[in-house]
């Protein structure tokens, strides 16, 4: 136990004081927890100044100490569906409920906790959580968050409240922080967490104002001159009254199904919102029965944090091998001994190319943080370098292409080197067979890699029209072929045959042309003909197509060969039904991006969200440079001044509802 607790403490201080964790929080809250279990058998060897028992680690001595009157509390974790029934079950037995019990269901940010203090409604203090009795004095950083008002709203205020909540930085702040930090070659921060840490904790409070810092609130501490309203959900409803940013997923639950299917729904929501949540938070919505089920000393026992599967894992890199890809890209990937992080299984990841891995410094045999967020693809977030071995040695690159041995090209200012062989290069055909085949593209049910593999290997298939040239008799042959998976293979390239002019060319893996462009040509060309002979100017008039893209397309159908293969295909019975092509009214909406905010009082967001899709425009969560239109309701807060430093054309209800009306004619 006093090992654990010593080995705690440190992470702690790596953690909360210098914001450099050197294991994921999966790895803590498995060490706090064996310590927990320990504690628990064992009551006679508790300490009081176990970690178990409090929160973080002591104020940094260069920030004036803050002592909080009321202790800020930390949440107790329920990891699966069982753990939230265990503590419902308590939460009921202690107010001996007999009916479902209301909760306040919320996401779990993933930022730092502060206090905010408003004396006559004017923001007079703020403090980080510290060790949950004493924090630092952030005041001075706390008043460039632009989300944190510097006087309340509205009449009726109290003499005194404290309201807390989390300040964190949005993802497209943080990826762009980090790409400035890079291309200036700085370091970069581990995940949006920290850097909302290190940020906050600035001595410099100018420094802080230029990081994209953002806040909810959650909760309140100290209040004088004012009597609470009856909920936690009512009290949401005050603090935005007030003009206090609230986490836009906040709902209320009955009883432990309710709750379930909002976490799930919550899960599901997960990758598409704009900043990192780890978890949902229940909170019993009623404060008399708050006050009536109480807290133990590091945590109310009337709330507790459902945490989601780990993102972030700790594995080794067993290997690195380089991969050649459809386009002749040479890519290096980490073998890493297998680890389950976000809900798979994780043996390989890529590192994109070779300036990508100088810069995270990969080696085999380092032990490395591995995170998965969403359906994003896994990646190596850090080296653990207190790990590293003496004797471990860099990466080089080869030379050579490992399928065919060509000689590897890689283009001034690319990052990505080349096997120049194109379809002489196995590995190359192998990829494109695959992709061609792929649910996306003709979708030839059973066509494995395995199968594509030998196929390739026996040189049985040199382009896609071979597939279609195959025999019974040539598939049977194959290792894992029975006669009845062969007969099911040709039928299903029988019916591959059957595609739509949009899949076809996305099929035809031209460089640069994913399915939503390929949708884009099809739409705007309406026949291949059409974009077998479209010049660049042509191309570049499609939404969505630059000058790159349209040189690739260029340059696709100008190979003889290509052109071949297209005509076999045709010949072979590779068919679409008629492309009706786009009026222009309709293109001008088509393929652009549009982001909905504030309160659309006239229409309403789903309704607003149909008709654009109906328009072929695309509706996304948060602002980007991307993003071509911002509509602004009513309240609208950060999406609309970030729309505003981007740049972004913002439409009012009226504007936005004038441009529909005239493309839906
Ligand atoms: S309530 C009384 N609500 O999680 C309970 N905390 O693990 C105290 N956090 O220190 C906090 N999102 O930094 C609460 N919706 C939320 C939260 C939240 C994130 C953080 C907060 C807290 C930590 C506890």
């Amino acid at each position: 136990m006093q090992q654990l607790r010593g080995e705690i403490n440190q992470h702690n201080q790596n953690y909360y004081q210098y914001d450099a964790p050197q294991i994921p929080d999966a790895n803590y809250d498995e060490l706090l927890r064996e310590l927990q279990a320990l504690e628990a058998a064992n009551p006679e060897l508790l300490s009081d100044d176990s970690p178990t028992q409090r929160v973080g680690s002591a104020a940094l001595a260069s920030f004036q100490q803050v002592q909080h009157q009321i202790p800020m509390l930390s949440l107790d974790n329920a990891f699966d569906d069982e753990e939230f029934a265990a503590f419902d079950k308590r939460v009921r037995d202690r107010i001996q409920a007999i009916d479902d019990v209301e909760y306040l269901v919320e996401p779990k940010l993933d930022g730092l906790a502060v206090s905010l203090l408003y004396q006559d409604a004017v923001l007079v203090q703020a403090a980080t959580r510290g060790d949950g009795k004493t924090g630092e004095n952030v005041t001075e950083n706390v008043k460039t968050i632009n989300a944190i008002p510097l006087r309340l709203k509205g009449v009726n205020l109290p003499k005194l409240i404290e309201v807390r909540g989390e300040v964190f930085m949005p993802l497209a702040g943080f990826e762009a922080l980090n790409k400035q930090a890079v291309d200036m070659g700085g370091k970069s921060f581990v995940n949006p967490r920290n850097a909302a840490a290190g940020s906050l904790r600035q001595l410099d409070s100018k420094i802080t104002a230029t990081r994209p810092l953002a806040f909810y609130a959650y909760g309140v501490g100290v209040v004088e001159g004012l009597v609470l309203p009856a909920t936690q959900k009512m009290l949401f409803e005050l603090l935005v009254n007030w003009g206090l940013p609230i986490s836009d997923q906040v709902s209320v639950e009955s009883g432990t199904e309710q709750c379930h299917k909002a976490y799930e729904s919550l899960a599901g929501k997960r990758p598409l919102l704009p900043y990192e949540i780890d978890g949902v938070v229940y909170k019993v919505n009623n404060f008399a029965l708050q006050e009536r089920i109480g807290f133990v000393s590091r945590a109310p026992r009337w709330a507790i944090a459902r945490k989601f599967p780990a993102q972030e894992k700790m594995t080794e890199v067993v290997g690195i091998d380089v991969q050649v890809g459809r386009t002749g890209a040479i890519t290096p990937v980490a073998r890493l001994a297998a680890v389950f992080v976000g809900g798979v299984t994780v043996t390989n990841v890529t590192l994109h190319n070779e300036d990508e891995m100088r810069r995270k410094d990969v080696r085999v045999g380092d032990t490395v943080i591995v995170r998965r967020a969403g359906d994003v693809i896994p990646e190596i977030v850090s080296v653990v370098m207190q790990r590293r071995s003496e004797d471990s040695a860099l990466f080089n690159m080869p030379l050579l292409c490992p399928v065919c041995g060509s000689a590897v090209e890689r283009a001034e200012g690319e990052a990505i080197a080349r096997c120049p062989a194109g379809l002489f290069c196995r590995a190359q055909v192998k990829e494109s067979i695959k992709h061609f085949s792929s649910r996306k593209a003709l979708d030839v049910d059973g066509l494995g890699d395995k199968i594509v593999e030998q196929l390739v290997a026996k040189e049985m298939v040199k382009t896609p029209a071979d597939l279609y040239r195959l025999t019974k008799e040539q598939l049977s042959g194959l290792e894992r072929m029975a006669e009845k998976s062969a007969n099911n293979l040709l039928l299903a390239l029988d019916k591959s045959k059957q595609t739509t002019l949009p899949k076809f060319l996305y099929a035809l893996g031209v460089r640069e042309v994913g399915e939503v462009t390929a949708n884009s040509l099809a739409t705007y060309f309406a026949s291949l003909e059409a974009l077998q002979y479209a010049s660049r100017e042509d191309l570049e008039k499609v939404p969505d197509v630059g000058p790159i893209v349209a040189q690739h397309v260029v340059a696709f159908f100008e190979l003889q060969h290509n052109q071949e293969v297209i005509a076999e295909l045709l010949t072979a019975g590779v068919q679409w039904p008629d492309v009706e092509a786009m009026s222009s009214v309709d293109q001008a909406l088509s393929a652009k991006v549009f982001v909905l905010t504030g309160t659309l009082s006239l229409m309403g967001r789903d309704q607003a969200k149909e008709i654009l899709r109906s328009l072929g425009a695309k509706v996304t969560s948060s602002v980007s440079k991307k993003t071509d239109y911002l509509v602004a309701g009513e309240e609208s807060g950060s999406k609309l001044k970030k729309a505003l430093s981007l740049g972004v054309t913002v439409l009012s209800e009226e504007d936005f509802l004038a441009l529909i009306k005239d493309h839906q004619g």
